[in-house]
């Protein structure tokens, strides 16, 4: 079965990214002229999703309001833009509203993006889905979240995006283990552990889990069962791969390209900086 629903996570306090988001969100910041999470809705477009379901809480409105704006909210904006002959302007922000079916779902308290996930239960139904983090942006030949797709199609099994990291970050990210004696491609691995942010000492590799994974409705059940690994009681997507890896197959690929974590200041700096210097008009 196709992959045609993408859930993007974007309930989350970004408390990395204060002052601003006490009131914007982190996910609406812009690089350049569009919000980090337009990128991420291209990026899911580019690899033949069709449907998105954004996880938002109350005060992620915002996030609503640009891609599924009420028609009187933006009548005037459209107006004037037709008035004084704005084509491509009207054009840019007409085609944003088309660019997938859009749902929304609110996570009422920030319980950690398992529980995010779960919210959207219902809306994902019985089909294996891409998930993509608000704030994990990639610049790639191919999109990140179509290189995950091309190894569910082969493994049927639920794919985790990867990144090698310096093993002093470990405690920053989630780390697989590879199992050892595997025939697969470099960059291709089966896992045999994972772990939540573990000390440099305790870190089992230096491939670290990203914000971009395939995953399946066995997978999602698991994770209904599962309970948080970490003293913070928040229910991590991990905590249900770490049950699940317990019976069943899951791969990692170390995903091709630039990425950027966006939820941090200096990530979203160095994000501004590469894509400003991508552009004629700007660099
Ligand atoms: P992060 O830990 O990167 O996001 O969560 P955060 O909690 O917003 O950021 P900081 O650490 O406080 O700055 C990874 C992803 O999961 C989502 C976030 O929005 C982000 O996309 N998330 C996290 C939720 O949707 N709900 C949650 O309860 C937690």
């Amino acid at each position: 079965m196709k992959i045609k629903k993408a859930v993007i996570l974007a309930a989350g306090l970004g408390t990395r990214f204060l002052p601003v988001t006490k009131s914007v969100p982190k996910e609406m910041l812009p690089i350049i002229d569009k919000p980090c999470i337009q990128y991420l809705v291209e990026e899911a477009v580019a690899s033949g999703i069709k449907e998105i379901i954004f996880v938002i809480n109350d005060s992620k409105l915002s996030i609503k309001n640009y891609f599924s704006p009420e028609k009187n909210e933006i009548k005037e904006l459209k107006d004037r833009l037709k008035k004084t002959k704005k084509t491509a302007e009207l054009k840019t922000i007409e085609s944003i509203e088309h660019l997938a079916k859009f749902h929304y779902i609110t996570q009422k308290e920030a319980l950690g993006d398992g529980h995010a996930i779960l919210c959207a239960k219902k809306i994902i139904g019985k089909e294996s889905v891409a998930i993509l983090f608000g704030d994990d942006i990639y610049d790639s030949k191919t999109p990140a979240i179509s290189q995950l797709i091309k190894q569910y199609e082969k493994f049927k099994t639920p794919i985790i995006g990867l990144q090698k990291i310096d093993k002093k970050d470990s405690k920053k990210y989630g780390i697989i283990a590879p199992e050892k004696s595997s025939k697969l491609p470099k960059n291709l691995y089966k896992i045999s552990s994972l772990i939540e942010k573990p000390t440099q000492e305790k870190a089992p590799s230096n491939l670290a889990i990203v914000g971009k994974y395939i995953i399946t409705p066995e997978l999602l059940k698991t994770l209904e069962k599962s309970k948080s690994s970490t003293k913070d009681k928040e229910l991590r997507l991990i905590d249900g791969m770490i049950e699940y890896i317990k019976t069943q197959p899951i791969h990692g690929l170390e995903i091709e390209g630039t990425r950027f974590d966006t939820g941090d200041k200096a990530g979203f700096l160095k994000a501004t900086t590469h894509f400003t210097l991508k552009r004629s008009d700007l660099k």
